[in-house]
């Protein structure tokens, strides 16, 4: 964990209370830094229409394409409300940051962060080479 690495740790856990969860009382923040130095934040955000719920990462990641980047350095992933055991990003939330090309992954849980390769996280991506 390097400077950089504590403060996406930090903005992950802040940017949890702007989670909208009024569901499963679960906030989850996300912070990532694109292959441009730039940092994008995101929470979860329910719906009462469950599917229609968004995870943390998802939102990081929109904001960020969506902003014009196109490479995923490093997320942190905080569960603010998570008890004993650390989370991990869901499936959809990997494959999500697996298509831009994420290389490490942060798990902030109770203060206490541990970095992962994203190989480790998510070692088969969907890697369908489409022919048309
Ligand atoms: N959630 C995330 O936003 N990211 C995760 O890594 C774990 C789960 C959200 C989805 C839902 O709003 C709530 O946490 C409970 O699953």
């Amino acid at each position: 964990m390097n400077e950089l690495d504590q403060k996406l740790a930090n903005l992950a856990e802040e940017i949890a209370k702007s989670a909208y969860a009024p569901y499963s009382n679960f906030r989850v923040g996300a912070a990532l830094v694109t292959d441009t130095g730039n940092i994008y934040t995101g929470c979860n955000i329910e719906n009462v229409s469950y599917p229609a719920t968004v995870c943390a990462e998802d939102v990081a990641v929109l904001k960020a394409i969506s902003e014009g980047e196109t490479k995923i350095k490093t997320l942190a992933v905080a569960c603010i409300d998570a008890d004993e055991l650390p989370i991990f990003p869901c499936g959809v939330s990997r494959q999500r940051m697996a298509e831009f090309g994420t290389n490490e992954v942060i798990v902030v849980h109770k203060g206490e962060s541990k970095k992962y390769n994203f190989n480790e996280v998510f070692p088969f991506d969907n890697k369908i080479k489409f022919s048309n």
